[in-house]
């Protein structure tokens, strides 16, 4: 008994100095001295040993400690609550947040979005298709047959000889792959990667962007595609903007020709980037070509239609000043983060 009532005072020395400054300090002291498996709890079941005549003494004595504990106890508590408070009193709401870095759009996405937004205010429709092609989709419906002369104008990465599949040259692929679907009318705009076998440099690369356009239906005119051409350049760089139309050939368009606009930096009057001539060469365009709807099983004595394309990184060049195409595709993050903000 004399035992028992010496450890109950060394417990109440300890409850005295039960630190009060974890966060959770109330909790401890609850689990520790208050419940089921606390102290008071194991102290009561030391009763059994306590003789008969002495029970009454050692019941208040264990009465008067627990109730020093809850007192404790709600001490604790309320000091927790304090520490709250006073732990919320010091945030400084007027601090400025962590800056989050937010990513930006690259700018090859940000051109190709421009175009294709013009082109969709006219009733075109997005249509993609695969970069890995065959030898059909990529040249032969377009009316570049095998040993067609017109092949080496694109340096071609061929996957496997035979049967070819290779690396798309152009975004012509995806005309061959919408007409064949034989759905008409068909007026849809293709952007999409293209690759050819050129030397990396400052002014061409081995992949690059290109959006194509085009349009079948009865009564397709060449002056419809100059007038959508011209709609097309207003848009993307204003009113005053001049445009020339230069016979070109194409095998899948019959005529061709390529568009220039007038010099955007000189404004016409000659410098480095149009080369000393005022004008820059920004697509190339024509009617497309019978063979071509008829490799599709368009009857091209009831339709015609129209298709042009377009790079996107030589407007991108323009638009935003930059003077090697390198840097499209290298991801230094010091470069792209120059686009943060614009869409
Ligand atoms: N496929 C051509 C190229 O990559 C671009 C082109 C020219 C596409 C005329 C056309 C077109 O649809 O009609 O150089």
């Amino acid at each position: 008994m004399e035992a028992l009532l010496q450890k109950i005072e060394t417990y109440r020395r300890e409850i005295e100095a039960f630190p009060s400054n974890e966060n959770d300090a109330a909790e401890q002291f609850r689990i520790a001295y208050l419940g089921t498996k606390g102290l008071v709890k194991s102290l009561m079941g030391e009763m059994k040993q306590v003789p008969a005549e002495r029970k009454k003494e050692f019941g208040q004595v264990l009465n008067e400690f627990k109730q020093f504990a809850e007192a404790k106890h709600e001490a604790l508590k309320a000091a927790g609550a304090q520490h709250a408070v006073s732990t919320t009193a010091t945030i400084d709401l007027s601090l400025p947040g962590d800056v989050i870095p937010v990513g930006s759009r690259h700018p090859i996405s940000m051109m190709r979005h421009r175009i294709i937004a013009i082109f969709q205010r006219l009733g075109f429709s997005v249509a993609e298709g695969p970069e890995i092609e065959d030898d059909w989709h990529n040249f032969t419906a377009l009316n570049l047959p095998e040993y067609h002369p017109a092949r080496d104008m694109q340096d071609t990465f061929y996957i496997s000889t035979d049967p070819a599949w290779l690396l798309r040259t152009h975004t012509s692929n995806i005309q061959i792959r919408e007409m064949e679907k034989g759905i008409l009318p068909l007026r849809i705009i293709c952007p999409g990667r293209v690759y050819r076998n050129e030397t990396i440099s400052a002014r061409s690369h081995c992949f690059f962007h290109q959006v194509e356009g085009l349009y079948i239906d009865e009564n397709v005119s060449f002056a419809d595609l100059k007038q959508t051409l011209y709609y097309f350049v207003q848009e993307m760089y204003g009113n005053d903007v001049k445009v020339r139309f230069r016979p070109s050939y194409f095998p899948f368009t019959e005529p061709s020709a390529e568009m220039d606009i007038s010099c955007q930096l000189c404004k016409g009057e000659g410098c480095n980037v149009c080369k000393h001539t005022g004008w820059l060469e920004i697509l190339g365009c024509g009617m497309v070509h019978p063979k071509v709807l008829q490799n599709c099983n368009i009857d091209p004595e009831k339709y015609s239609g129209f298709a042009f394309g377009m790079g996107v990184e030589r407007p991108a060049l323009l638009k935003y000043g930059i003077n090697d195409i390198r840097l499209f595709s290298e991801n230094d993050v010091r470069f792209l983060k120059q686009f943060t903000g614009l869409v």
